[in-house]
């Protein structure tokens, strides 16, 4: 390692309602997203850069977006968001377009910010329009450690509900586009509720907690976790190496429906 690092914080799935009683599986939402926000703000005071991995809104509507945005307000670093199957693209871009980029500078860095959400559906899919403006961009960057930021899961996190609503069309063509980049250090990820970290021929692969629910990790059927709303942090250093981690917020009264069979 060398060099000067750069912290980016992501977050991802707050699912987010148009009115402030909104609560998903008995859970307040809006509470959880605040108690992380917070916790970003007290904690992450080196964070030069924040995104939000999809599922921002419960159900695509525009309050949702702007209620997310009021939360959004004491957030003093840039910000982008990307949309999830919960979300309406047209209207993030709509009420909020300077958060929306296809590519975003982070040092030496590049990062590329994937639209994964499909009308209609729970699973992901990219188009071959998207892939083929995806394999400019990569190419425009390959002098930069790149991070792929999503919201479906491109590689199965081992949880077989789960998986089932992963990143469909396009996955193939995607991971072959990053596997022969070569410089392409990292595919980041939200949609399944959970952390997981693994890798795929050197490069790693990270999906992070919800600010929400939990879902548990290796579960075949739809399940509901205890664990903690949380948000993952990242040091890119100039050379390409990276550290990463996730932390969870004390929520002392955090409430959710374990028996819940879907949402
Ligand atoms: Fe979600």
């Amino acid at each position: 390692m060398s060099g000067s690092k750069h912290r980016l914080v992501q977050f991802t799935d707050p699912h987010i309602g148009g009115r402030p009683d909104y609560h998903l599986l008995g859970l307040d939402t809006g509470r959880t997203l605040a108690d992380v926000l917070r916790a970003i703000e007290r904690d992450e005071a080196a964070a030069e850069l924040l995104m939000v991995t999809g599922d921002i809104s419960a159900n695509g509507a525009e309050a949702a977006y702007e209620r997310f945005l009021r939360k959004m307000r004491d957030i003093t670093v840039p910000w982008y968001w990307l949309p999830g199957n919960h979300d309406r693209a047209e209207r993030m871009y709509e009420v909020a377009p300077a958060n929306t980029a296809e590519l975003v500078a982070l040092g030496n860095w590049r990062l590329l910010l994937l639209d994964t959400s499909v009308e209609g559906e729970i699973c992901g899919g990219l188009t071959s329009a998207q892939l083929d403006r995806f394999e400019e961009l990569l190419r425009e960057c390959r002098h930069h450690p790149v991070m792929v930021l999503m919201h479906h899961q491109p590689v199965p996190v081992g949880s077989k509900w789960i998986d089932g609503h992963m990143l469909k069309g396009g996955a193939g063509r995607l991971l072959q586009l990053v596997s022969a980049a070569g410089n392409v250090k990292a595919l980041v990820w939200g949609h399944v509720h959970q952390q997981f970290d693994g890798e795929l021929a050197g490069i790693g692969l990270h999906a992070t907690p919800s600010t929400s629910v939990q879902f548990t990790p290796g579960s075949g059927p739809f399940s509901v976790d205890d664990k903690l709303p949380g948000y993952r942090w990242f040091d890119l250093h100039d050379d390409g190496t990276y550290a990463t981690g996730v932390e969870r917020v004390p929520v002392s009264d955090y409430s959710v429906d374990l028996s819940s069979s879907g949402y």
